[in-house]
């Protein structure tokens, strides 16, 4: 009997130990697409890939059924244009877990293991309107997973950028919340420590390099190559662990020093900016995947880093307001192709990762701009009008097609446009200066795509960021 104990005990530590090296490297599946993989071909692509935790930007009902019967541990999300509704009225939270949640809880069904309420709900550029409304949603939706009898196994947490943190002098110990933040979080991380949830927070060491032009580039990677910083007597050789420890520090003050921390994005762009391409990606994704893999952790707290990736796919309905580089964080392209060697395990094998399989394209053709075409003036007002409707990204001054000729540019407009109406024979006219064509113009890192076919998917079209219209107008000064 006594032995049958001991045996059980032991299968028990084997089983732990064995679901703890199961829950690797977690990333997220955004939907910002204007042509979405079917739902069960990203998942085939996690499997695949041996990714086991996802999270999610929303609760897609299509999406999250995908996810039933695989194992894969799944973070809902609830976007924050209903943070107000959510927060306003609690019978509405009830409604929205019996929907989002209960639905999926039957045997054989999804691993939903948190609700990811808001998303960067207190960017510093989004001027407080999210401030009154966050928590209020966030406890609305813990009760009534409470209610429901989700609440042991769902937690509730508020994905936040690394933003609403700051430290004066650079150095993690010195840590604040945010000061018109400061309230709000501090209410939060009390409330998330009295049920048990984990803080999350987005860190991106890319956008410490763009958005600093004296930041010290090694010190963006975690290679080691950076030249190391001090405090209080701990070395940090990588802006990550220093901004890490730097929330350590804040929960600390914030009287949670032992409070579970989820990294729920992080990660590397491949164009649309300087920096941004698939060689700094990749060292970016070598570097920190080995450092998650060997346990290590950060000086403050090591061990295991809970981490989802950011993103799986290329996205190319994002808002473009931060940059161009917004559209192009996926590790793999809009058709689920993979863009450079990543090894998720951390082993560093310089292997590609298996793409989507079972994807559908539309015919291989293009839409060009006719050669012999020149009234340029027309041509300037129709490439406007095809990048403001498409997605033009990949021009920009660093980017992958930045080498183009001026021909080149407005086939590429035009393509794109083209492509995202579906390869409508009709959007391939630009006032006759257009023709559709089955020569494959792409070069080199430049893509010339052609769309798949897609069953999903939001309206096309969105605004064009500050930059790429003034290097619309830089072109359009050419003409
Ligand atoms: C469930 O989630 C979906 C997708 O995020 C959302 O559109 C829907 O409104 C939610 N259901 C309720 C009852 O709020
Ligand atoms: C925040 O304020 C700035 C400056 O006043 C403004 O340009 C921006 O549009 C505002 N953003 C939001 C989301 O309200
Ligand atoms: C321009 O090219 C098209 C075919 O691409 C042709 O039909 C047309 O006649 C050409 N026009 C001139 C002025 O060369
Ligand atoms: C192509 O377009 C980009 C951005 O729109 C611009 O920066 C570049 O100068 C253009 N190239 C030529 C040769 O016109
Ligand atoms: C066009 O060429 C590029 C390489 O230059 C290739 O990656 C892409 O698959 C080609 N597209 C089609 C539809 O053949």
């Amino acid at each position: 009997m006594a032995a049958r104990t001991q045996l059980l005990v032991v299968a028990c530590c084997i089983l732990a130990a064995l679901s703890n090296v199961a829950h690797g490297i977690g990333v997220n599946w955004g939907s910002m697409m204007s042509h979405p993989l079917t739902p069960s071909i990203v998942v085939g692509m996690l499997k695949d890939n041996h990714i086991d935790k996802v999270k999610l930007f929303d609760s897609d009902s299509w999406t999250v059924s995908a996810l039933a019967g695989t194992n894969i541990d799944v973070i809902l999300g609830i976007p924050n244009d209903q943070l107000k509704k959510l927060a306003d009225s609690y019978d509405h939270a009830k409604d929205w877990v019996k929907e989002n949640v209960t639905k999926h809880l039957y045997d054989g069904g999804v691993n939903i293991r948190y609700v990811a309420v808001g998303n960067e709900p207190f960017l510093k550029s989004y001027n407080g309107t999210n401030l009154k409304t966050t928590l209020p949603a966030l406890e609305n939706i813990q009760k009534a997973l409470d209610a429901a009898g989700h609440g042991d196994k769902i937690k509730t947490t508020v994905p936040n950028n690394a933003d609403v943190y700051e430290s004066p002098s650079n150095k993690p110990s010195d840590a604040v919340f945010r000061k018109d933040v400061k309230d709000v979080m501090l209410q939060m991380v009390k409330f998330l420590d009295d049920n048990d949830a984990p803080f999350m927070v987005n860190i991106y060491p890319f956008l410490s390099l763009y958005l600093n032009a004296d930041f010290p580039f090694d010190y963006a990677f975690c290679d080691g190559q950076g030249e190391p910083i001090t405090d209080k007597g701990t070395q940090y050789t990588n802006v990550f662990d220093a901004n890490y420890d730097t929330l350590v520090w804040a929960l600390k003050k914030a009287g949670a020093p032992k409070m579970k921390i989820i990294v729920g994005e992080v990660g590397w762009p491949t164009d649309g900016s300087k920096n941004a391409d698939v060689k700094l990606a990749k060292r970016f994704y070598d570097g920190y995947l080995k450092k998650v893999a060997a346990n290590k952790g950060t000086p403050l707290r090591p061990g295991h880093l809970d981490v989802y990736l950011f993103g799986l796919l290329d996205e190319d309905l994002k808002s473009v307001e931060p940059g161009m580089f917004e559209r192009h964080w996926g590790i793999f392209r809009y058709d689920g192709q993979p863009k450079f060697p990543i090894d998720f395990t951390g082993k560093g094998q310089d292997k590609m990762p298996v793409a989507a399989k079972g994807v559908q394209y539309m015919p291989s053709q293009w839409c060009v701009f006719k050669k012999n075409t020149t009234d340029m003036k027309t041509v300037a007002a129709q490439v406007g009008y095809a990048c403001s409707n498409s997605d033009c990204t990949s021009l920009g001054g660093s980017s992958s097609c930045n080498r183009l000729d001026l021909q080149g540019n407005i086939s590429y407009a035009f393509n794109m446009y083209f492509q995202m109406k579906d390869q409508d024979v009709e959007s391939c006219y630009f006032n006759g200066l257009a023709e559709i064509v089955t020569r494959n113009l792409s070069a080199g890192s430049c893509l010339f795509k052609v769309q798949i076919v897609s069953a999903g998917g939001r309206l096309g079209g969105s605004a064009l960021g500050a930059s790429l219209l003034a290097g619309l107008i830089s072109l359009l000064s050419l003409l």
